[in-house]
């Protein structure tokens, strides 16, 4: 009774003070934020000092030891600062004249990963590559990721002339390892561990190779995987130059590192940005360091090429969808690593390896699906004596793809098909496995399982043919991809544009693999973040061609000349097999060849983003953050536009009344003289009229506007409604995707 007590009592002690102790920790733990200043006329964007010394001076208002609190000073890309802060000091310093807002920084950007420019019609007599002689000369693409692998192959300067005069970045690497490829590293790191803050721009991880060897690798032929021939491997503009800024390390990029990687991306002189990372959850654009340093970007003229996200295939799952950047979706490719599985019954699927044994024989082995835990042949479920000299199927989930082969091995398992889950659907990746394997889409793989539940005797074996290039429905929208539209701004389609981001190879630093006995320089992988560097290449490409068009008019040069069609001239479909919509693939698949000369663009210059940012409702404070260094505006004096009526290369119509008019301006970039007619795809239930519905232009750059009227017929229509409108000429056809929300 007596022990009871105590005991009672000491721990009521602790309750309280323990969970006082740990209340007062949680608001004394400092944590990184970024602090938005106003944006004041007087802040000088040239003076680092003298910005320092102000953003050090607000911080001591709070903190006695400025100088190691504050991990950035930033006086171009916003009027701020990024430290470490509890949330008292924050509080406090809401007080402080200049404060506008605390960005919280402390949930990191993911990387996004999970054959190209043969698919994408670059190379060839008739390539674009050969036929402009454009393969990105003197354009410089930067990318922010987790650093690049000096001495790649991928990163040769042969035939590269030197970075052209106005480029003003360095390269932290010795001299045999920097050359005219790669002209630029640097590390911003501070943010995040302190044994992190000092590592070189040298990648560790794969993902900053292969993006930047993606954008703008050299060519490197003859590349051999595990005996397997897999052609060339090259950059979609091989011959542009690189800056790589590391401000990631493993999966982790702190927000405060990417901000100020994006500052000295622009001030170096870089003309396209590549961000293949991205955060789960919608921010406001004044509290997305992507769109607020994006913004910059824009300003300067630099165009930024941004992830979509994985967390596909749900709606509103995007990432990066300010309207100010370019938003890119995944799309397979029609390259496969083709290994089939073959049924007793005679059934052939279709599956993908890279591992393909020479000495397999194809003699048929028992085949198993077990129940319960082990269907997903997670490390300690499989019985040896159930699995032994067979083939083994192991469902996607919990554990890795690879893994699940090494388990049914170690259990003396001798082949492994690997099923899809459901939300997998149809995307099958070729990894390195450790033993035969076939991975199979979730469709097929049911109709594995029902031939094993309908015989005693079940068996199958393996054909391997190694690389073939006629995937079926290629390109398709990856299930991973994330969907749009935001709910920031849903009348702002996104994404934009959908690339290769399935089974990408390019370049990877090293990597010895014990079980095959083998070290590989060059690696698939799968992500929207494979399928953003194609389109910073393509962009380079654009911006080469166009030297003076606007990050808004090469957007737009892209989006209107984008394929809705696969190779085989169907709808390009998305996970479920049926056509993918815009909330999936925004306009379409990218064509550079059309893309180099679009006809018209629909072109937006920073005063539009800012009329528009002040029609979606933002305050004064918040659109001044975002638009710095712009000049400070006051919205209530600004011609605030509804988010419908940006000059956006896609067109979203709320249709909450009868009839609504959407206004776009369109300019002449093809010939003079040119005369465009207005073609329409309009839903049932609705119609559409353009006025006027030709438009003539008497001379190049010349501007014409036009208004689309949407009105409901009076019967029912569903909630989401999808048609185009095309201007066509005798040369060109400028494609807008029409969204209608009744
Ligand atoms: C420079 O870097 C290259 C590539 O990483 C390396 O092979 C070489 O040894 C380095 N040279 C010096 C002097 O550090
Ligand atoms: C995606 O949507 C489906 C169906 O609406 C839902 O069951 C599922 O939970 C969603 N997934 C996520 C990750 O939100
Ligand atoms: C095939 O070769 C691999 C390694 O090269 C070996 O481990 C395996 O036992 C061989 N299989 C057969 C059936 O000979
Ligand atoms: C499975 O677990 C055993 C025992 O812990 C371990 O030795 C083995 O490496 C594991 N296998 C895999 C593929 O993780
Ligand atoms: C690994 O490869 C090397 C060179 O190709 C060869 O000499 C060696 O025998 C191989 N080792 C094994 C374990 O197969
Ligand atoms: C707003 O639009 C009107 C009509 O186009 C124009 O005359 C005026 O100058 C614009 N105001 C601002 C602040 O841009």
């Amino acid at each position: 009774m007596n022990t009871y007590k105590t005991s009672f009592i000491i721990f009521l002690f602790c309750t309280l003070v323990c969970y006082t102790i740990a209340k007062n920790d949680q608001k004394n733990a400092k944590k990184n934020y970024i602090i938005l200043n106003h944006a004041a006329d007087d802040v000088d964007t040239s003076d680092d000092e003298k910005a320092t010394a102000t953003h050090k001076a607000m911080l001591s208002t709070v903190a006695k030891d400025a100088d190691s609190r504050l991990l950035y000073s930033y006086n171009k890309v916003v009027n701020g600062f990024a430290a470490k802060l509890s949330d008292d000091e924050v509080q406090a310093m809401e007080k402080h004249p200049l404060f506008v807002r605390a960005i919280p920084a402390d949930k990191p950007y993911q990387l996004l990963t999970t054959h190209s420019p043969d698919f994408l019609q670059l190379r060839g007599s008739s390539g674009l590559w050969q036929r402009t002689k454009n393969m990105g000369e003197g354009v410089i693409v930067g990318v922010l990721d987790t650093g690049a692998t000096p001495g790649h192959p991928s990163f040769d300067d042969t035939g590269m002339p030197p970075p052209p005069k106005k480029w003003k970045g360095h390269c932290d690497f010795n001299k045999t390892a920097c050359n005219n490829k790669l002209i630029g590293a640097k590390s911003f790191l501070k943010a995040g561990a302190e044994e992190l803050k000092h590592l070189p721009p040298i990648d560790n991880n794969e993902h900053g190779t292969h993006t930047a060897c993606t954008a703008v690798g050299a060519p490197v032929k003859n590349i051999d995987m595990l005996g397997l021939a897999m052609g060339e491997a090259s950059g979609t503009a091989p011959r542009a130059h690189l800056a790589v800024y590391r401000v990631c390390t493993g999966q982790a990029c702190e927000s405060p590192d990417i901000f100020k990687g994006i500052e000295e991306a622009v001030n170096d002189g870089c003309d396209v940005i590549s961000l293949s990372l991205g955060i789960d959850g919608a921010l406001p654009f004044y509290m997305d360091p992507v769109a607020l340093g994006g913004f910059y970007a824009i300003l300067k003229g630099v165009f930024v090429s941004t992830a979509a996200g994985n967390s596909g295939p749900n709606a509103t799952t995007i990432s990066n969808y300010a309207p100010w950047l370019l938003t890119v979706a995944a799309s397979t490719t029609d390259r496969h690593i083709s290994s089939s599985v073959k049924l007793g019954n005679g059934l052939v699927f279709n599956g993908e390896s890279l591992y393909q044994p020479k000495n397999w024989t194809s003699t048929m082995l028992p085949v198993v699906y077990l129940l319960g835990s082990a269907s997903k042949c997670v490390n300690g479920t499989l019985d040896s004596n159930q699995v032994r000299g067979k083939i083994v199927v192991c469902d996607r989930g919990v554990n890795g793809r690879v893994e699940k082969g090494k388990v049914v091995l170690e259990a003396g398992g001798s082949g492994m098909i690997l099923v899809n889950q459901q939300e997998d659907a149809s995307s099958t990746n070729a990894d390195f496995h450790v033993l035969p394997v076939s991975h199979v889409s979730y469709a097929d793989g049911n109709k594995i399982k029902d031939y094993i539940r309908s015989t005693k005797q079940s068996t199958a074996t393996f054909l391997f043919k190694g690389v073939e290039f006629n995937a079926p429905n290629a390109p398709s929208i990856a299930a991973f991809s994330s969907r749009g539209p935001s709910v920031v701004s849903p009348m702002i389609i996104k994404p934009d544009i959908a690339g290769p981001g399935v089974s990408v190879l390019a370049g990877v630093p090293p990597m010895t693999l014990p079980t095959q006995n083998t070290t590989i320089q060059f690696n698939f992988l799968s992500g929207t973040s494979m399928a953003t560097p194609h389109l910073s290449g393509i962009a380079a490409l654009i911006k080469k061609e166009h030297p003076d068009w606007s990050p808004a008019a090469i957007r737009s040069a892209m989006m209107t000349t984008a394929d809705t069609t696969n190779m085989e001239g169907k709808p390009i479909i998305d996970q479920s097999g049926l056509p993918a919509d815009v909330f999936a693939m925004g306009n379409g698949q990218v064509n550079p060849n059309k893309a180099m000369d679009p006809g018209l663009v629909y072109d937006l210059a920073p005063e539009d983003y800012i009329n528009y940012l002040c029609g979606i409702g933002y305050k004064d404070k918040d659109v001044n953050a975002i638009i710095f260094p712009a000049p400070p505006v006051e919205c209530a004096k600004v011609n605030a536009t509804s988010e419908e009526q940006l000059n956006y290369p896609s067109i979203a119509v709320p249709l909450q009344s009868p009839i609504k008019t959407i206004l776009r301006t369109v300019t002449n970039v093809g010939e003079a003289g040119a005369s465009y007619k207005a073609v329409m795809t309009v839903p049932k239930g609705i119609s559409i009229e353009v006025v006027p519905p030709t438009l003539t232009f008497k001379s190049l750059n010349e501007k014409q506007s036009f208004k689309i009227t949407v009105k409901r017929l009076g019967v029912p229509v569903p909630k989401i409604m999808a048609g185009e409108l095309k201007w066509v000429s005798a040369k060109h056809s400028v494609r807008s995707p029409i969204a209608i929300r009744a």
